[in-house]
């Protein structure tokens, strides 16, 4: 019995086939705007964080945090943005609105900011798992470090939620922020049963599918909201995308 071909590997200026070259212009210049420099959606979101994350920090440390944090994300925006503009300069430079809706929702305090970056960076951090080893070696090169910058993102907002939650006040308004940002970070997996996933996977730019990464995520996850002290919101409810 033959054994099940190996995916091939393409560098940047390797010959692809044209389905490939599609999906990955698709990939790399549509569907990852969120983290590249010439969208106003990253633009906006950095705002937000800047502005929440340096006048309502608790200590110059918890300052220095945030403006580590958006000079690591501005680097991914630049990098991703590069990667784009390799492939489809007109793509990268368009300033497509980002579709994800949790990056037009609105982090107005310290402990919903907290939320976000324990829960949608470590979206990021699954999203960028996905690419290391990827078919397309310029991504496969970058996933892993970016994988880390998101790790200690996603460790920073739970940091901050572990402080935040050592007050009975502080717990109920963890609470609530975790409620309104569980959602949004589930929802942006993306439907299960998006046909496209499939062919991201079936040419090695993807590794599992949305429905499978978010119960990975869930499983993660649940247990770290609970130590907390919190109740885990129900994973179905407040949802727009299964
Ligand atoms: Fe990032
Ligand atoms: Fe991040």
């Amino acid at each position: 019995m033959a054994a099940e071909s190996p995916i091939q590997k393409f560098d940047l200026n390797d010959p692809m086939p044209e389905e490939y070259r599609k999906l990955l212009i698709k990939l790399c210049c549509v569907e990852h705007g969120i983290e590249m420099i010439s969208r106003s959606a990253i633009l906006d979101f950095l705002t937000q964080v800047w502005m929440v994350g340096t006048y309502q920090a608790p200590s110059p440390y918890e300052r220095v945090r945030t403006a580590s944090y958006c000079w690591q994300e501005v680097g991914h925006s630049e990098l991703f943005y590069n990667i784009a503009m390799d492939l489809d300069p007109a793509l990268a430079n368009e300033d497509i609105p980002v579709t994800q809706y949790a990056f037009h929702m609105k982090f107005p305090t310290w402990t919903e900011l907290a939320a976000v970056n324990f829960l949608t960076d470590r979206v990021g951090m699954y999203q960028a798992r996905e690419w290391v080893g990827s078919s397309y070696l310029i991504l496969s090169k970058v996933a892993p470090m970016v994988v880390k910058d998101e790790l200690g993102h996603t460790t920073m907002g739970y940091d901050r939620l572990e402080r935040i939650c050592a007050t009975p006040n502080g717990r109920e308004e963890s609470q609530k922020a975790i409620s309104k940002w569980y959602p949004a970070a589930l929802d942006m997996f993306g439907r299960s049963e998006s046909p496209r996933q499939f062919e991201y996977i079936k040419w090695g730019l993807k590794k599992q599918p949305n429905g499978e990464l978010r119960r990975q995520f869930i499983a993660d996850v649940e247990p770290l909201i609970a130590k907390l002290g919190l109740d885990v919101p129900d994973p179905n409810k407040n949802r727009r995308f299964f």
